[in-house]
């Protein structure tokens, strides 16, 4: 029987944490679409939550930008997949402007309930976008990234971790 001594609680692999960005991306882009459209949200509620949109959009997402191109794109160098990391970024790249355009309107929510159509508009724009972008790389560059030696994936995760500190 083979005992490990000190083994600590196992963390999670670095493809669970992308994969866990991916569901929050979503999850914020659902957010800003609700209470854009359904009518029985409450102005307070919609206020709060568009305070989160922001915050994820304007905070958070930029980190996980970050993650993939300061060292996803390293760690799959000599890959074989040069077009789809080059495409990865030039997309980011694009991205840009919209993601401004959903922090933008979620700042102008905040002080007038008439900016939910352009909250809606933006949100919308930005799923458009976001949906193949993350679909390719949850089918082309996760599944790259999963098959990593062991070492470089944990190195990518302290790099996330070393990110948020
Ligand atoms: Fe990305
Ligand atoms: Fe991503």
């Amino acid at each position: 029987m083979l005992v490990q001594i000190g083994q600590r609680k196992a963390e999670p692999d670095v493809v669970a944490l992308l994969v866990e960005c991916h569901g929050r991306i979503r999850k914020f882009l659902g957010f800003a679409q609700r209470i854009a459209r359904e009518p029985e949200v409450e102005a307070e509620e919609v206020r709060a939550v568009a305070g989160q949109v922001r915050r994820y959009f304007a905070e958070a997402l930029p980190l996980h930008i970050a993650d993939e191109e300061e060292l996803i794109v390293p760690a799959l160098a000599g890959a074989g997949l040069d077009a789809a990391l080059a495409a990865m970024r030039a997309e980011h790249a694009d991205h840009a402007a919209a993601v401004a355009r959903l922090v933008e309107a979620c700042d102008l929510l905040a002080r007038d309930r008439a900016a939910r159509g352009e909250l809606g508009a933006a949100a919308d724009a930005l799923v458009e976008l976001f949906e193949p972008h993350l679909a390719a790389e949850e089918t082309v560059i996760f599944p790259a990234v999963a098959a990593l030696l062991r070492e470089r994936r944990d190195a990518i995760r302290q790099g996330m971790r070393a990110r948020r500190e």
